[in-house]
């Protein structure tokens, strides 16, 4: 069988900002902020006396949104088995956002369900689905759950670490340079790529700190993630550079297309670029970096 993943379309995720659909000032201000995507956020940062005024707020709120921004609307609903969850599906189905975010999922039923409910209640194309990786029978369960995403339509396209969640329930230590996280979280990254996911860094919570926000974004790049989710509008501006395309690295990429491109390559899977060796799969990766840098610049442009 082949297991080379299918991926989903190329999508800017590099800034993914929470915003508390309680908070009336942060959801205004949120229209007019610079990240990629938006998590209007029902669950943790919404008191449980509060949640069905931030359920009727967000309704509304959707109704004021520009949908051709280019820019992802997520919304972030309380377990779905419970009393908050089921009513945060009925607004769900109120907003049709882009996607929703699970929270504390476990196993692939948690996905599958949603999926399963989405569909019944005709919402066919409707919301994909994201999934919080924050509990530790998350990880233990991590290939399967990303495996949800290549049935049920393909409703599950992205995963979102959350490491507030996963320290309290696991005691692993807060340290600058997440020592002890990296293993979990290259685990994150590698279980979304095999099912063809995008896969989301963790919230870094000290947001009057620029420059850990700046390392941990840096950190996050390298092992693989596509972006960060984020709590402050502070924070869009390193997030969006970490993650954006280095003009060097664009312009890297250029060359190698050129170069299979080139009529004395014609045919050639392995190429001598300057006494390097790039190879096709360089080619194709080149041809994904610059179709994100364009989707970068039309985004610049529509801002
Ligand atoms: N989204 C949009 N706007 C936000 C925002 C956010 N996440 N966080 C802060 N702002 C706004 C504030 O409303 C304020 O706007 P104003 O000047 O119009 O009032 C401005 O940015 C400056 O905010 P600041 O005073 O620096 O912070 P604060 O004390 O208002 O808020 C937090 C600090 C941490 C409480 C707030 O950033 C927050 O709630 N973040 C998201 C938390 C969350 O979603 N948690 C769940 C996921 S981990
Ligand atoms: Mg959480």
């Amino acid at each position: 069988m082949n297991r080379i993943p299918r991926h989903h379309p190329l999508r800017l995720r590099r800034s993914v900002l929470s915003v508390p659909a309680a908070n009336a000032r942060a959801l205004a201000k949120s229209a007019a902020l610079d990240c990629d995507a938006i998590i209007f956020d029902l669950e943790d940062s919404v008191l449980p006396e509060k949640k069905a005024e931030a359920r009727a707020a967000l309704v509304d709120h959707f109704k004021t949104l520009d949908r051709a921004s280019g820019r992802e609307h997520v919304i972030r609903i309380n377990p779905p088995d419970g009393p908050d969850g089921a009513l945060d599906l009925e607004a769900v189905l109120d907003c049709m956002p882009d996607a929703v975010l699970l929270p504390k999922v476990c196993e692939p039923q948690d996905v599958l369900t949603v999926a399963d409910h989405l569909s019944e209640a005709g919402a066919e194309e409707g919301p994909r689905l994201w999934a919080m990786v924050e509990t530790a029978a998350c990880l233990l369960n991590l290939a399967a759950i990303a495996e949800t995403g290549r049935t049920h339509g393909g409703r599950l396209d992205c995963l979102v670490v959350g490491l507030n969640d996963l320290r309290k329930e696991t005691g692993i230590a807060d340290i600058p340079g997440r020592p002890f996280l990296v293993p979990l979280l290259l685990q994150v990254v590698v279980a979304a790529r095999a099912s063809g996911l995008d896969v989301i860094d963790s919230v870094f919570n000290d947001f009057s700190d620029t420059e850990g926000l700046e390392a941990e974004c840096r950190q996050g790049r390298h092992m693989g993630f596509d972006g960060k989710m984020l709590i402050h509008p502070a924070q869009i501006a390193a997030a969006n550079e970490a993650y954006g395309v280095p003009e060097a690295e664009a312009a890297e990429a250029l060359a190698i297309v050129a170069a299979f491109a080139a009529p004395e390559n014609a045919g050639k899977a392995v190429v001598n670029l300057a006494g390097r060796m790039v190879e096709k799969l360089h080619a194709d990766q080149a041809g994904r970096l610059l179709a994100k840098a364009d989707l970068i610049n039309e985004r610049k442009k529509k801002a």
